[in-house]
């Protein structure tokens, strides 16, 4: 391989120069060599020793110092590289042993030589899909298998996530890494209640999912005493089902009881007898939680505090309102609201932000 001998001092100057002319040999390094000097790894496409643009740097030829591809994109062919242009995916997000990639309508016909190559990249990926976007009641993201390591496509992964394993399937539930802080705080804001009631809480998780909340309050010590979770989509519901038996046989504490639904959760209140036992409920449909909310408070226990912590999709504008308006739907339904933050998580769209909201009230 030729590389450029440079003065030390200004390997960093012809470094720039070669990357931003693409003259660099990727995934070839620096050579030191004897005096202090250095040797830049050229690429095919740079110019002879003879080209003035050299400034009278010597060009010599010697076994390359190779790193491996240090992207995925440089297992592409260049002309394929070249094809694809601004197009190429510049992010991913992985599930377990899964890649899932957003694909622009002009780059899908490279999608099987693109997950080829993520593949040969990345060694804990066993399959490349393609996020062809949101469908369903469920909203779950329509998957296509571009790419396997072997002959399974199966769609169904495992998450490890604050040392527990969590079993899901992106193309069939939802599931979200990125809130993995929302449910360390889940577990603190429960350990505080439990502190306050002095015993083990009553916890309920309609809209569980796949049980990624639940994982780490079912493996607290002493933490739950009674669990009931479901969710309305029945694939969630039965990953939900192993989760739970996973979580609870990874926990010394034995549950009064258990119950875990595939229901719509506003017939939570019915299945429960109107009993008024949660002593602490989570509310996760992001894109309904307001709306629901007045159909869960009935849920909730009387005569001590009980916590309520719930996501939710809104306009940017109305966040200084959402303390008022939910403090009102807890007070229609006889409760007095002790304490009410909504914080923004994140940003949603131009418009609309993702809020978290804890409130802490009692029922008489
Ligand atoms: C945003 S996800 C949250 C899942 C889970 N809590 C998590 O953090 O990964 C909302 C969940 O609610 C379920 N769902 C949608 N409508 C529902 C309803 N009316 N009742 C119960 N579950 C519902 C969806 O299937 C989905 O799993």
């Amino acid at each position: 391989m030729r590389h450029l001998r440079v003065p030390s001092a200004e390997t960093q100057h012809w470094l720039e120069l070669c990357r931003t002319q693409n003259w660099l040999q990727k995934g070839a390094g620096v050579l030191s060599l004897e005096g202090g000097l250095k040797g830049i790894p050229l690429s095919e496409t740079a110019p002879p020793e003879s080209d003035e643009c050299w400034s009278n740097n010597s060009i010599f030829s010697a076994q390359g110092l190779t790193k491996g591809p240090e992207h995925w994109s440089e297992h592409l062919d260049q002309k394929l590289l070249q094809d694809i242009g601004e197009e190429l995916p510049n992010s991913y997000e992985i599930q377990g042993d899964i890649l899932i990639v957003k694909l622009e309508q002009q780059t899908r016909q490279y999608g099987n030589q693109i997950a080829e190559a993520m593949l040969k990249q990345l060694p804990s990926v066993r399959l490349v899909c393609a996020d062809n976007g949101v469908i369903g009641e469920f909203r779950v993201r329509d998957l296509e298998p571009l790419a396997s390591r072997n002959e399974d496509i199966s769609t169904i992964t495992q998450i490890k996530e604050n040392g527990v394993l969590i079993s899901t399937d992106p193309a069939k539930v939802y599931f979200s890494a990125r809130l993995s802080k929302e449910r360390e705080d889940n577990l603190s804001v429960a350990k505080k209640l439990r502190k306050q009631l002095s015993r083990p809480l009553r916890i309920c998780d309609p809209y569980a999912g796949v049980g990624p909340s639940l994982a780490s309050l079912l493996t607290e010590d002493n933490l739950v005493s009674e669990c009931y979770a479901g969710d309305l989509n029945p694939a969630s519901f039965e990953l939900l089902k192993g989760n739970i038996e996973h979580f609870i046989s990874k926990s010394p504490n034995i549950l009064n009881e258990l119950e875990i639904k595939n229901i719509d959760a506003r017939k939570w209140k019915d299945e429960l007898g109107n009993e008024h036992k949660i002593d602490y409920l989570l509310v996760n449909l992001p894109h309904h939680s307001i709306e629901h909310l007045p159909e869960l408070l009935p849920l909730l226990s009387t005569e001590h505090s009980t916590v309520i912590r719930g996501w939710a999709i809104i306009d940017r504008e109305s966040l200084a309102l959402q303390e008022g308006n939910i403090t009102s739907m807890i007070e229609l339904a006889g409760g007095n609201v002790e304490y009410i933050r909504c914080s923004e998580v994140k940003g949603f769209s131009s418009s609309k932000i993702f809020m978290r909201f804890e409130s802490w009230q009692t029922f008489s």
